[in-house]
């Protein structure tokens, strides 16, 4: 996939910027963001603070038990998946379903799209996150299509 631009951020205030702007930039049409990092990279951090910018109010948390959290009190509706705790056969059942949450109007985020171990099937972007340390952060945002390239470059400036 095509690395659009990546930033450093010092701080959770800084994340919040991106995020803040990442929310504007989907807002309208929605998007499909696969977040890549380890454990406390800050992939659940990001996408609370977007879910924040879209006026969500129910308190958003890690789906990593439930698998999957929605959240339909804002200005979009927001799917939250967590696939760390599929094994691959469960992982590749939930490819299917998770094709119909790659449809415009919804904003869909994947934490642990790589155990879905195979080229996902749908357009999207990704959002990898490097821990540098306790504040410090690389975000990476990558993506293929005109839509998604434009979306990215918007939020770069
Ligand atoms: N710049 C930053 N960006 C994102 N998270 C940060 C940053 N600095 C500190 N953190 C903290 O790192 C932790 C990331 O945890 P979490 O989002 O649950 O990680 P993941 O979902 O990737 O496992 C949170 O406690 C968050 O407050
Ligand atoms: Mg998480």
């Amino acid at each position: 996939m095509n690395k659009i631009f990546s930033i450093t951020v010092n701080s959770l205030d800084e994340t919040n910027i991106i995020a803040e702007k990442f929310a504007k930039a989907v807002k309208e049409k929605g998007a499909f963001v696969c977040l890549y990092g380890d454990i406390g990279a800050g992939k659940t951090a990001f996408t609370k603070l977007v879910a924040k910018h879209l006026n969500v109010k129910e308190k958003v948390t890690s789906p990593s038990f439930v698998i999957i959290n929605e959240y339909l009190s804002g200005d979009l509706p927001i799917y939250h998946f967590d696939l760390y705790r599929l094994e691959n056969e469960g992982v590749k059942t939930i490819v299917d379903e998770l094709t119909e949450y790659s449809q415009d109007g919804v904003l869909t985020f994947v934490e642990w799209a790589e155990f879905s171990d195979m080229d996902l099937p749908f357009d999207r972007i990704e959002i990898s996150i490097e821990y540098i340390d306790e504040n410090k952060r690389q975000f990476s945002f990558c993506a293929d299509s005109e839509r998604y390239i434009e979306i990215l470059e918007g939020i770069q400036k």
